[in-house]
């Protein structure tokens, strides 16, 4: 599973079909400007997740929509994670901690009609060890694998990895 460029990604018409009225709403198009991590943007984070998560989805025959809609909307949190890094959350209410509970919360509230049990799972449990609720569905369990292994390409090397936790070591 390579990631590519999320232009590549956009031109299967398939899958543009599904997530097109999320993607092109004023409220996702935001994403655009939050850092995930180094060069790439929550936008860019999300199609990828989406687009691969479909992609896999769909060979196995496994609801290939939902996984689609669900990866886009797993990191629709509200605000971007940097702006928590100066406030003095306790350790469990850091980003990595509670940001699947908020990008659900928020999905609720800009697109309702879009979500349904499964894909309120997939956005719930993608966070999976560090949350420790596991996901219910096939769908959740491949967007959360997906989620890691794109995020794992933006992070290497490794010392990294904290920030995509979102956890920072010292609370300062
Ligand atoms: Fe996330
Ligand atoms: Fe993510």
């Amino acid at each position: 599973m390579k990631v590519k460029k999320v232009s590549e990604y956009l031109k299967d018409k398939d899958y543009y079909q599904i997530i097109a009225p999320i993607l092109t709403s004023s409220e996702f198009l935001k994403r655009k400007r939050y850092i995930h991590h180094e060069n790439c943007s929550v936008y860019e984070h999300c199609i990828s997740v989406s687009y691969l998560a479909y992609k896999i989805c769909k060979k196995l025959k496994l609801n290939y929509a939902d996984a689609a809609i669900g990866g886009l909307l797993h990191d629709f949190y509200e605000e971007p994670w940097q702006d928590h890094l100066y406030r003095k959350d306790p350790f469990f209410k850091q980003h990595g901690f509670v940001h699947a509970a908020n990008a659900l919360d928020n999905a609720m509230k800009y697109f309702p009609e879009y979500i349904n049990e499964r894909i309120s799972d997939i956005i719930l449990r993608h966070m999976f060890p560090l949350n420790i609720h596991p996901p219910k569905y096939a769908e959740s369990w491949i967007v959360t694998f997906v989620d890691k292994k794109v995020s794992l390409d933006v992070l290497k090397p490794s010392k990294n990895m904290f920030k995509y936790l979102g956890l920072t070591k010292k609370n300062k």
